[in-house]
């Protein structure tokens, strides 16, 4: 059981801390100005005088990126000499969270917002020297929100922020441009709504249970000169799909280089 202190709690911040007070026995405190609505077990500070003499094993950062520098000094202090400093901020590198705390370990995790309902995909990256355990317990606090992946650099944590982190966004988009698309097909906006949701849900569970590789799967779905036939080949027959997909990958990827 460690004592964790969460510097800011806000979309992201409180979606995972539900997660992490159901599902492990670690004692919460949130460091945050706003009045919050928190699980029962988590207290909560306005400022960092609130915290009277308290230490913590963790710091998790959750605040904004560009507000990090100007708040964090003030609470560093409380993490105990051996404590472990972890972030989710997104484009806040892991070498300035160290130069902020010589000599602590620092393990970033990068989740994305399916983590609201238990199923994300976090990527996790442990900077410098950190223990087995102290990538364990991280580790554990992750798996309360969805599935882990580890990198092994910094930089691979920002292709994987480029796949995953932004990846909600991408899909929220596609499935948009699906919608409108089946209303313009002559179904009302519920209609279309529940018969995209419902298609994608149910292939994407599919996929999930299935050993054949996409390709595969997609190919035993399309006979030849079949509706589905028509479809894929104005989907991307002259591959400009993947091309697409490949360069908004790139382009978050480079975003992601850029705010480091
Ligand atoms: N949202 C996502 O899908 C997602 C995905 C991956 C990573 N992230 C990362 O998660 C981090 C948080 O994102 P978010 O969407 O949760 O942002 P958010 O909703 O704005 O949450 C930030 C919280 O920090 C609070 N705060 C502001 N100043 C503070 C201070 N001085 N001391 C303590 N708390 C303070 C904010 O309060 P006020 O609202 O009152 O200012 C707010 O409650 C970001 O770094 C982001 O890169 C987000």
């Amino acid at each position: 059981m460690s004592k964790i202190l969460l510097l800011g709690c806000g979309n992201m911040g409180g979606a995972l801390l539900k997660a992490w007070a159901a599902k492990t026995d670690h004692i919460f405190t949130v460091a945050d100005p706003a009045q919050l609505d928190l699980p029962g077990n988590v207290s909560r500070v306005g400022s960092v005088e609130e915290l009277g003499e308290d230490m913590f094993d963790y710091l998790i950062i959750a605040l904004k990126p560009q507000i990090i520098d100007e708040v964090l000094p003030a609470y560093l202090p409380r993490l105990s000499p051996s404590g472990v400093l972890s972030s989710i901020a997104a484009g806040y590198s892991a070498e300035r969270l160290a130069a902020h705390a010589p000599g602590r370990s620092v393990i970033r995790i990068m989740p994305n917002l399916p983590a609201v309902i238990g199923k994300g995909v976090n990527g996790l990256y442990a900077h410098g020297s950190v223990s087995d355990k102290e990538s364990r317990e991280i580790e554990q606090l992750a798996l309360c929100s969805g599935e882990t992946v580890w990198v092994e650099s910094e930089d691979m944590l920002d292709r994987l922020t480029a796949v995953a982190g932004s990846g909600p966004g991408y899909v929220f988009e596609m499935l948009r441009a699906y919608v409108e698309a089946a209303e313009n097909l002559g179904f009302s906006e519920k209609d279309a709504r529940n018969l995209v949701l419902g298609t994608v849900r149910g292939t994407v569970e599919l996929a999930l249970e299935s050993n054949q590789s996409l390709e595969e799967l997609r190919k035993s779905v399309t006979s030849k000169g079949g509706t589905t036939a028509a479809g894929l080949n104005a989907l991307n027959g002259g591959e400009e799909f993947s091309a697409l997909i490949r360069d908004t990958l790139g382009a978050a990827y480079k975003r992601a280089v850029e705010l480091r």
